[in-house]
């Protein structure tokens, strides 16, 4: 059976930074009550004129260019997304797909909330593991910051935009000694659905011009319940994917979190008995990037020179849905 490979992992986030202190001139918060909270201390949002397929577009036209593959050889796009550029359809996929000129390409969204890049990886390994794909364009791409209700301090202040871009093929076609996904494990709690969402919009309370309150269109959250959630989540998802695979966490060079909240990473830190230290975070420069937070992570990890050939990492994510789970990757 042909192995499904990373060939390229690339990175996009918008040019402007806004600071806590930004934050704090438009709700009623400052940087300490942020930081101390949440670990964050900056985020990067998008110009008005950007949409989520534009980001997707940027990291998307990079991957292909450094695994080395052309537009034709393609066949499908996944685009792992919460803030698609139109309301369910079109996909934000098939918008990336026509600008990056991948004619042989069917696309699709994955809708997995802060779960999806990981639920977007095991995907593409099923597509290109059963042959059904050859090579795979994944892309996480989210642009929160315009579905954020800037008038709710408990919320947008967490949120931030980005876009992650790997392309993966099989090792039958070559890159025998790029990463390879050892195993992967994916869970939905939908009992909890109603501790993230955005009200109103769908079919279940359809917009009404004049009815619909503009605030329903937004992102609400239950901050607390997505917490004791996502401890849980991380802690289940690590022991898991460590019994299923057979990689024991001595073996594990690092775990690459989704960034939702650094105490929310320190308390299950805690309940494994790890060090803080063998999880990745760098919630402190982009916030919570949603379906973009886990190949942000590897992307810099790559850069720092903490993520190497031989490395073993586990990615844990979790969010709306609610979704939790994890990949095991052989770097
Ligand atoms: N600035 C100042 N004060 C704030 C802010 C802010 N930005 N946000 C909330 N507060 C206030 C609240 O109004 C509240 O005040 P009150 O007691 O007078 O009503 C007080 O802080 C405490 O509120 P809590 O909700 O108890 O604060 P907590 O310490 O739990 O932190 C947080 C809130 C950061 C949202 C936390 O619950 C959390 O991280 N939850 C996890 C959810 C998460 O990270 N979601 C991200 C998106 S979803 C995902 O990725 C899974």
């Amino acid at each position: 059976m042909s192995e499904a490979k990373i060939l390229s992992l690339e990175v996009t986030v918008p040019h402007r930074i806004v600071t806590n202190e930004d934050m704090a001139r438009i709700v009623d918060t400052s940087d300490e009550w942020i930081h101390s909270h949440t670990g964050i201390r900056q985020r990067h949002h998008v110009d008005p004129d950007q949409a989520t397929s534009d980001l997707g577009t940027i990291a998307g036209r990079k991957a292909l260019e450094s695994a080395g593959v052309s537009p034709e050889s393609v066949d499908l796009v996944i685009c792992a997304t919460s803030t698609s550029d139109y309301i369910n359809f079109p996909a934000t996929a098939c918008i990336i797909q026509d600008a990056l000129g991948l004619e042989n390409a069917g696309a699709f969204d994955l809708l997995a909330g802060c779960t999806g890049f990981v639920y977007g990886l095991e995907t593409a390994r099923a597509y290109i593991e059963s042959g059904l794909a050859g090579t795979v364009l994944l892309v996480g791409a989210e642009v929160l910051s315009k579905l954020s209700n800037m008038q709710d301090r408990n919320t947008c202040v967490l949120f931030g935009d980005g876009a992650g871009a790997l392309v993966l093929t099989g090792s039958d076609h070559g890159g025998d000694a790029r990463p390879t996904i050892l195993g992967s494990w994916l869970r939905s709690k939908g009992s909890g659905a109603g501790a993230l969402m955005r009200r109103a919009g769908g079919t279940r309370n359809p917009y009404v011009h004049g009815q619909t309150d503009p605030t329903d269109l937004l992102i609400e959250m239950n901050g607390r319940d997505v917490y004791m959630f996502a401890v849980d989540a991380i802690v289940r998802t690590i022991t898991t994917l460590a019994e299923k695979t057979g990689v024991s966490l001595e073996q594990v060079t690092r775990i690459v979190p989704h960034q939702a909240n650094e105490r929310i990473i320190e308390a299950a830190a805690k309940r494994l008995k790890l060090p803080k230290e063998k999880f990745f975070i760098n919630i402190e420069r982009y916030a919570n990037t949603s379906a973009a937070s886990i190949p942000l992570a590897m992307n810099q990890m790559v850069e720092e020179g903490t993520l190497n050939h031989g490395d073993t990492i586990i990615t844990v994510g979790f969010g709306a849905g609610l979704t939790y789970g994890g990949n095991v990757i052989a770097w």
